[in-house]
């Protein structure tokens, strides 16, 4: 599949304002968008950081794919997410060489792109996105 570029790493953090201010203070990381998506129960913030970006992903609850991840592994590196042309694409093109996938069509994600996941189990056990823009 070809790839643009990393859009962006997912950290998934217990606490949303903290988060910001220190990645503010360490690394001169701006605030680009805050938003909380509550049918996917997390309310994410993507940081600029220098020409990269860090998507800072807080639970709503614990019974929330975040929360789920933050009871079993703490604090920490949640996911990868690449950017593509064509998200929809893509996940035809991954289908058919056989990787597994958690989406089997792009949905809508934060801050309005279109994205799709596939199984950490096809990605040696890191969570990988898909993202284009919607
Ligand atoms: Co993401």
């Amino acid at each position: 599949v070809p790839v643009r570029d990393i859009h962006h790493l997912g950290v998934a953090v217990d606490d949303l304002d903290e988060a910001v201010e220190t990645y503010r203070r360490l690394f001169g990381a701006e605030l680009e968008h805050r938003e909380s998506v509550a049918d996917q129960g997390v309310e994410a913030a993507s940081m600029r950081v220098g020409g990269g970006r860090v998507e800072l992903l807080a639970a709503l609850g614990p019974d929330t794919p975040v929360g789920r991840f933050l009871a079993k592994r703490g604090p920490g590196m949640h996911h990868v997410a690449f950017e593509v042309a064509d998200v929809g694409a893509e996940l035809e093109l991954l289908a058919a060489s056989g990787a597994e996938l958690i989406d089997e069509r792009p949905r809508r994600g934060l801050f309005g792109l279109q994205v799709a996941f596939l199984h950490p189990d096809a990605t040696g056990g890191v969570l990988a996105e898909l993202v284009s823009r919607g």
